[in-house]
């Protein structure tokens, strides 16, 4: 599994000027983040002002912004209705303009979410679209159906959305239908028009021009779509064959690249859709122009069956596998654990179970430094996703109608119409929905948790409780501490940012990898991070433990910084405690 040294050689290589790579960037959900004064139950842009201290304070230098453009939210804002205007419910243009600033001011760059693969369709373009005659008839994908036997009109192809849903909507006015990946409300564009990439260019400057540092593109990989023929059959996204990474879609994004984003210093993160290891390779190629860097999904998929529906059993090896993989092939890599469409992390990989009460498993807080030591000594740019610092869990809802997420509704009609039994339904739906990311944050232990005095638009966590910034923000011990020594640790080690990675070892539970930089033929830097995934004592075989050597440079199992006197005993016996994560410096 290890690499050559020529290639580790290559991944040393420091660019400091991609001030990209040198940073560590955090994801803002805003409708879940803070709201401001007495308002109606969501986030909003004077909210995150507000907060900016905080992630000064945790060691953050780009944020990540989901979208706070004007939009029906019929999938909470990734289906746009105006690209220029900040949906009130956010507050205003000049709010934003007062958050870059603010930002500005504490050196926190801004990336906007580009969500251009479709608009709402409420959007002025659609809504003119809906005329066949109209200009915009060609911004999006309009096609007649095809006769049926019993002489009645039906969809274009058999394709299948990623929301499990039909991807082709008849349209009375237009007497034809038009293609929606994702929802109905979520109209695709048709990027074989170059006015539609006219108009992008537009939307990217403006907002550059407004001080964004650059764009976090939504499933930017699929936005071209070559052909309309049916799919190959699949239980999963039908006729992704179409569309998923075609040359046409390299084109576009090194046109974007170009004509705007090369005049301004910025750098795009692309979220990548079922991309493999090939395709990531051409889109974040440097010579070719497209892609900074790019979110993958396949190692929070190594527990999940179709995509992240249906739980499997969790092995650390395979983990190291995929993450080795993508570690050693690309370049840079963006690294995350969480984001508005996954579970919780500690939830998904740690021991983030609470009691009826909401107080938290035994192991909840270890696992999430342990997770945080996994985030923080791979290479690349880490995204924290909110409320990740602190620990949040997955929801404790006990029915579907809690449930605000749009996939998840349509998820579990889909898996009705297969006869899946309820129950079944609603343990698949807990473990996938993406409304466990979206619960609003959990500030304080005081009224709705601190974040708004509204009725929350979703409800909050009963284990805020127990899991708030508050009362970890002075506990030297807490979650939130550690993710704070944990950035500095890295913020302040050429190694664990710029280093290149090697697999020492791994079984189902534990893992050990090593980061190493240095000139060739030189000794240089290297560190060693073991990680036990288990609520049980993991012990580390002899041929690994020679690398577990040098000065312990951080376990979450006892103290931040420094050797720990149960590690030192541990140590002999070659055991790691239960969720244990170390950094040795060799
Ligand atoms: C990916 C986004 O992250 C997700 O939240 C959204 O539903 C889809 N793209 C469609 O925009």
């Amino acid at each position: 599994m290890s690499m050559p040294s020529r290639l580790c050689m290559v991944h040393s290589k420091i660019h400091m000027k991609d001030f990209w790579k040198d940073r560590i960037a955090y994801q803002i959900y805003p409708r879940s983040f803070q709201a401001s004064g007495i308002n109606n139950g969501h986030g909003d842009i004077p909210g995150i002002i507000f907060r900016l201290p905080e992630l000064k304070d945790l060691g953050i230098g780009i944020i990540w912004l989901s979208p706070v453009y004007k939009s029906p939210d019929a999938d909470n804002g990734y289906d746009i209705s105006n690209y220029y205007s900040i949906d009130s419910k956010y507050g205003t243009m000049a709010d934003m303009e007062r958050l870059f600033a603010e930002a500005a001011k504490r050196d926190i760059k801004i990336i906007m979410d580009l969500v251009i693969n479709h608009t709402s369709d409420e959007h002025d373009w659609f809504q003119k679209s809906r005329d066949p005659s109209s200009p915009y008839r060609d911004f999006y994908i309009w096609h007649p159906g095809k006769t049926a036997p019993n002489g009645k009109s039906m969809p274009p192809n058999n394709w299948r959305g990623f929301f499990m849903n039909e991807v082709w909507e008849f349209d009375e006015k237009s007497g034809e239908y038009y293609l929606h990946l994702f929802d109905k409300k979520q109209p695709d564009l048709n990027y074989k028009n170059p006015n539609v990439i006219k108009e992008i260019k537009n939307i990217l400057r403006f907002w550059l021009d407004k001080g964004a540092a650059g764009f976090r593109c939504d499933v930017i990989n699929i936005i071209y779509k070559t052909s309309l023929e049916d799919g190959k059959k699949s239980m999963a996204v039908q006729g992704i064959e179409h569309y998923k990474s075609q040359e046409g879609n390299h084109e576009i994004l090194r046109e974007l690249r170009r004509d705007v984003l090369d005049k301004y210093d910025c750098f795009t993160v692309g979220e990548t859709v079922m991309v493999d290891i090939d395709e990531a390779k051409l889109l974040c190629d440097k010579s070719r122009r497209e892609l900074d860097m790019l979110f993958y999904f396949e190692h929070l998929e190594i527990d999940r069956r179709i995509a992240r529906f249906i739980p499997k059993k969790f092995r650390a090896s395979k983990l190291l596998e995929v993450l080795a993989k993508w570690q050693q092939s690309l370049e840079w890599n963006a690294i995350y654990l969480e984001n508005h469409d996954q579970p919780r992390i500690v939830s998904h990989f740690g021991a983030g179970t609470c009691s009826r009460d909401g107080r938290p498993h035994k192991y909840w807080a270890r696992s999430a430094k342990m997770l945080a030591v996994l985030e923080l000594t791979l290479r690349g740019t880490p995204f924290i996703f909110q409320g990740q610092e602190i620990g949040m869990t997955n929801f404790d809802y006990k029915s579907l109608d809690k449930v605000n997420d749009v996939e998840s509704h349509s998820l579990n009609k889909l898996m009705k119409k297969m006869h899946i039994p309820g129950f079944l339904r609603w343990t698949w739906i807990k473990a996938s929905s993406r409304d466990n990311a979206r619960t609003p944050m959990q500030w304080d232990s005081g009224e709705n948790s601190g974040f708004c005095k509204a009725k929350p638009w979703l409800d909050i966590n009963s284990n805020y409780k127990y899991i708030n910034y508050a009362s970890q923000k002075d506990d030297p011990s807490s979650v939130l501490n550690f993710y704070k020594t944990m950035i500095a640790l890295r913020q302040n080690n050429e190694c664990l940012k710029y280093g290149g990675f090697f697999p020492v070892f791994a079984d189902k539970r534990l893992m050990i990898y090593q980061r190493r930089l240095g000139k060739e033929g030189m000794a240089g830097a290297v560190y060693t991070i073991a990680l036990n995934f288990s609520s049980r004592k993991a012990k580390i075989p002899k041929k690994a433990a020679a690398v577990l050597a040098g000065e312990l440079v951080i376990s979450n199992a006892e103290k931040f910084i420094g050797k720990s006197a149960q590690w030192g005993a541990a140590l002999s016996n070659r055991i790691l405690l239960p969720w244990e994560g170390v950094v040795f410096k060799n």
